[in-house]
């Protein structure tokens, strides 16, 4: 698929067939997600596939801060994806001390920046996915074991698309953009 219709056909997928995901379809994927920018090449993000139904319901039930929608798209979902942080590196100076005034929330940036990588590549391989932001943090980083020193940054859950959503309405570039 050619860039500019990958990015433009990507759409958020919430209704997926039951067909698992394949972990090599998975790992091409992450593969394709290393290639995201990040700071200083810093590379801090992670992703833990929940495989697990009874974990992925846990999550799906008691950790979306009673937003339900979430839950019935996690639920529905051939894998839950947890994009993890290793905190401290992007953002930081090597002694430690903050490069800029964004403190710490670079790392947050690399984390965005490659999770629409991989959303993009898992649309490239037929994969639906959408990311999604309402969720408890520290249940989740609970249920999945997280290790020490990494933080949560967003799900999304992915499988073969049951649906094809049409888009939702874009503001026009003339909204978005301007010239100093
Ligand atoms: C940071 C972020 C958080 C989001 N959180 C949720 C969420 O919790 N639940 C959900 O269903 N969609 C969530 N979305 C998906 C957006 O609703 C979706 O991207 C937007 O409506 C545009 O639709 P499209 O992705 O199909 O272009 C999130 C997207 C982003 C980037």
């Amino acid at each position: 698929m050619e860039a500019l219709q990958c990015i433009e056909t990507r759409r958020s997928i919430r209704n997926f067939k039951d067909t698992p995901v394949p972990h090599e379809v998975l790992e091409k994927i992450v593969k394709e997600a290393s290639y995201a920018p990040s700071w200083k090449n810093t590379q801090v993000v992670r992703y833990v596939v929940v495989e697990d139904k009874a974990i992925q319901e846990k999550i799906a039930n008691d950790a979306v801060l009673g937003f339900s929608y979430n839950t019935g798209t996690i639920t529905k979902a051939a894998a839950l994806v947890v994009v993890t942080i290793v905190h401290g590196r992007s953002g930081y100076e090597k002694d430690g001390s903050y490069t800029t005034s964004k403190e710490d929330r670079w790392e947050v940036f690399d984390a965005g920046i490659a999770t629409q990588t991989f959303c993009l590549a898992a649309h490239d391989m037929g994969v639906g996915s959408v990311i999604m932001g309402i969720f408890d943090d520290s249940k989740v980083a609970e249920l999945i074991g997280l290790e020490e020193g990494q933080r949560v940054a967003a799900l999304i859950s992915i499988g073969y698309p049951d649906e094809e959503p049409a888009a939702p309405k874009r503001k026009e570039v003339s909204d978005l953009l301007k010239f100093v």
